[in-house]
């Protein structure tokens, strides 16, 4: 399966690192344009490209890797999903300018983020208004994605949990997170394993265990 990533930067970026540890293909994309990731995937090797968005977009399986406020900007205009998988990486945080003066009403001020307030609902239910007709997976967003480089650890293997609706795009997801040497936990669905990993407050957010 081809594997396309939106977004370049901390969650993207190692992301790609990690599939390139085992000689996965994907494309990366960011919002300007493949030239700019020239010494990214030089660093990579052959395995991983450079693309447009739109290119990383085509993909089977597409993980946005974007902050949350840049989910319209990453999203909006592209070509219908037609079922592919979106793997939802984000997070429901704004990352707050570390000039600026700590609010101290922001129980999240010392991280350097602020939660943001989507009501009662999870952010995978929000976002997968964002891919109208994708297959959704909740996967990578619930470890500081330092990590990632390094999924054989311990003796073991680091766990990645993941989520969603439909049982193939699941196993596939699966499959790749198995594939990059992580273990894989699936967490059931959508509306059970979003919740529980979405930072800031999800209950296994930032948990960071080891299968011996
Ligand atoms: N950092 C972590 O440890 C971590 C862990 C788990 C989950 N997450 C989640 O992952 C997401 C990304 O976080 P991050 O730390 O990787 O953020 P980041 O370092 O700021 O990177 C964001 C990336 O999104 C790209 N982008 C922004 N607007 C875009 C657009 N319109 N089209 C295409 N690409 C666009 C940026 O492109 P440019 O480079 O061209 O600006 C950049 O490469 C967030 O939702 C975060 O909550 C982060």
């Amino acid at each position: 399966m081809s594997i396309g990533i939106i977004g370049s930067g901390g969650l993207g970026s190692n992301l790609a690192r990690a599939l390139a540890n085992k000689g996965i293909s994907a494309t990366i994309s960011n919002s300007r344009g493949p030239e700019s990731l020239a010494t990214l995937v030089g660093e990579l090797g052959a395995s991983i490209s450079a693309g447009t968005v739109a290119e990383a977009a085509a993909a089977d399986i597409v993980v946005v890797a974007v902050r949350w406020e840049s989910l319209p900007g990453a999203l909006e205009g592209l070509p219908d999903w037609n079922g592919r998988i979106v793997v939802d990486g984000t997070n429901p945080v704004e990352f707050l300018d570390p000039e600026a003066p700590k609010d101290p009403a922001n129980p999240l001020a010392d991280y350097g983020i602020r939660a943001i307030d989507l009501g009662a609902r999870h952010s995978s239910e929000v976002f997968s208004e964002w891919v109208t007709g994708a297959r959704v997976i909740k996967a990578f967003n619930h470890l500081d994605v330092s990590v990632l480089g390094e999924p054989a650890v311990g003796g073991g293997k680091r766990v990645l949990f993941y989520s969603g609706n439909d049982a193939d795009a699941k196993a596939a997801v699966g499959a790749l997170i198995e594939q990059a040497g992580f273990s894989g936990i699936d967490l059931g669905a959508l509306d059970v394993g979003g919740p529980l990993t979405q930072l800031p407050f999800g209950a296994l957010a930032t948990h960071n265990f080891v299968k011996i």
